[in-house]
């Protein structure tokens, strides 16, 4: 297994533990809808706000397919597929991650449009053309090799379709705070910055349609969260269900990373020339 992989994995039995959480909150689990998971399946900053943001932009309906690199527990192909009645595959590196996946869309009645595959973003296998649209949300920052990344989701995607990049990037406060939701350290953590990024994006064969800066929102969004979970305790599930003891203390370098500007959140819109 990657290193990365082992990161997100943790300890195993991810599917037993959100059961057992949902179960010990009274939570039913026949009745959920994909916004009751949004603590733990949104696993990225800003959760499902930030989703809504990028199934508008995505520009897709109905009928339509679309790709999620790097799909994690499957929030975002969730939420996109409610929202705009499209299918989306997922593919994400993370055994233990797509089995969740899987698991949380059939609680959710969501199995028949979402599809998630274990597999690397870089090289998926999947046929050229294929897609409608593409995203990839807090993932980039995993991989080394982003002008591999950004070329598989360039030769996915049919001519004239979008692809939506939402991630975590360098900022020019200085390095990053570890550990972090995506990293115990700088081994597993590659932040381009957003000029680095353009380039990349541009370098693929992608034309920028708009990007934007959601920095002060995610600060903010941070101190919402635990504002909240100090008056009113943690939701049933959260990332804490995987990312262990650590966590408490990567929310408060986020805070501190992202207050420092060592870390930008910003959303590239692109479309690939038709
Ligand atoms: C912070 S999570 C974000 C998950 C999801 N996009 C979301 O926003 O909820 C990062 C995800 O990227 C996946 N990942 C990292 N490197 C990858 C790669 N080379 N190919 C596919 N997935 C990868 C990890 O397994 C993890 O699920």
């Amino acid at each position: 297994m990657s290193a990365v992989a082992a990161f997100y994995a943790g300890s195993g039995g991810l599917v037993a533990a959100l059961e057992e959480a949902l179960d010990t909150a009274g939570v039913d689990r026949s009745a959920l809808r994909a916004v009751d998971l949004g603590p733990v399946d949104e696993f990225h900053i800003r959760g499902r706000v930030a989703t809504l943001e990028i199934a508008e932009a995505l520009a897709v309906g109905a009928g339509s397919r679309v790709l999620d690199l790097g799909s994690g527990l499957g929030g975002p192909a969730r939420t996109v597929a409610e929202v705009t009645g499209c299918t989306v595959v997922g593919i994400d590196l993370t055994p233990e991650f797509c089995e969740a996946a899987t698991v949380l869309s059939s609680w959710t009645d969501l199995s028949d449009r979402t599809d998630f595959r274990t597999g690397d973003a870089t090289r998926t296998g999947l046929h050229d053309a294929a897609f409608d649209a593409a995203m990839t949300v807090h993932v980039a920052m995993n991989i080394a090799d982003k002008p591999g990344l950004y070329a598989e989701a360039f030769r996915t995607l049919r001519p004239g379709g979008r692809f939506v990049v939402y991630d975590v990037l360098q900022g020019e406060g200085g390095d990053v705070h570890y550990p972090v939701p995506w990293a115990n350290d700088p081994t597993t953590s590659f932040l381009a910055t957003p000029e680095e990024t353009r380039v990349l994006l541009a370098d693929a064969g992608f034309e920028l349609v708009a990007e934007s800066d959601s920095s002060d929102a995610s600060l903010a969004w941070f101190r919402e969260v635990r504002e909240r979970i100090k008056n009113e305790g943690p939701p049933p599930v959260s990332f804490a269900a995987f990312l262990g003891e650590s966590f408490p203390q990567m929310a408060a370098n986020q805070v501190a990373n992202l207050a420092e500007r060592r870390i930008r959140t910003v959303t590239f819109i692109c479309r690939k020339p038709a």
